[in-house]
């Protein structure tokens, strides 16, 4: 029997007081999520980043809402223990708390994940609350934001300068204090992430953003090795694309040469 426990947002909370890390990983389809989680990730995150990983789009933007409860839906059902959450697409939730709260009813009841995150500092904290007092958990996102990247022009790393600096840290305590159960810090300079990591309550999980957060987030294709190119915070830890290419391309040479099946 696995004794493995499930892990909850009260799961992720101890392991920040207790310094303890955890490894999260975004999957978009329930074969990833059994092997993530077998190989020990605590959270699998269902990416809006699916749009450029998985379906050829140039930004997260085109993403919509029966595209996020698809795959998570698929997620859920691969997953035993490990936390899931689902990202809430561009447009779906900006508009209202009333709004959020609609889209995140949805994505809970059809797909049976157990998070939704959105992307926003100050600006969401209300939206952040209103979700959070009617019991649901999300998670924040701040700092490099893709959703914004038409308002920014580019996917630069934020908090370089004391403004957007003073501005990262409001935005961590507003999510913190309105009630989101973690924040994602994508983007940001490590000495930044850490402060902001010992002055929130929460637990901070870092792309971009160095070694001193509480948790980590990479992308499925960027970790495997199966992207055309990587973020330069993203290191590969196998070359899975070329594994593929080689295993098809032996394959398709059988074909075309009548040695398969033999
Ligand atoms: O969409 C996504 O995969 C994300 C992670 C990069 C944090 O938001």
């Amino acid at each position: 029997m696995n004794e493995r426990k499930s892990v909850t947002a009260a799961t992720l909370l101890r392991a920040k007081q207790r310094g303890e890390k955890t490894a999260w990983l975004t999957a978009y389809d329930a074969v990833s999520a059994k092997i993530a989680e077998a190989a020990g990730i605590d959270v699998l995150l269902v990416g809006d980043s699916l749009g450029m990983a998985l379906l050829g789009m140039e930004t997260t933007l085109p993403v919509g809402l029966d595209q996020m409860l698809h795959h998570t839906a698929a997620v859920v059902r691969g997953r035993q223990h490990a936390w899931v959450v689902c990202d809430l697409p561009f447009g779906t939730y900006q508009k209202s708390p009333e709004q959020a709260f609609d889209t995140s009813v949805r994505v809970l009841q059809e797909t049976g994940c157990d998070a939704v995150k959105l992307e926003g500092g100050e600006p969401m904290a209300l939206t952040i609350r209103f979700l959070s007092e009617r019991g649901i958990a999300v998670v924040a996102h701040i700092g490099l934001t893709p959703q914004s990247v038409k308002r920014f022009g580019s996917y630069r790393k934020r908090g370089r300068d004391d403004a957007e600096r003073t501005g990262l840290l409001k935005d961590a305590r507003a999510v913190a204090e309105a009630g989101a159960v973690a924040v994602v810090l994508e983007n940001v300079p490590e000495y930044l992430a850490a402060e902001i990591t010992q002055t929130v309550a929460i637990p901070t999980v870092g792309i971009g953003a160095g070694a001193g957060c509480d948790a980590q987030v990479l992308v499925w294709h960027d970790l495997l090795g199966i992207s055309e190119e990587n973020p330069p915070f993203a290191p590969a830890y196998a070359n899975v694309r070329q594994v593929m290419s080689d295993a098809i391309s032996r394959w398709a040479e059988d074909v075309h040469q009548g040695n398969f099946p033999t």
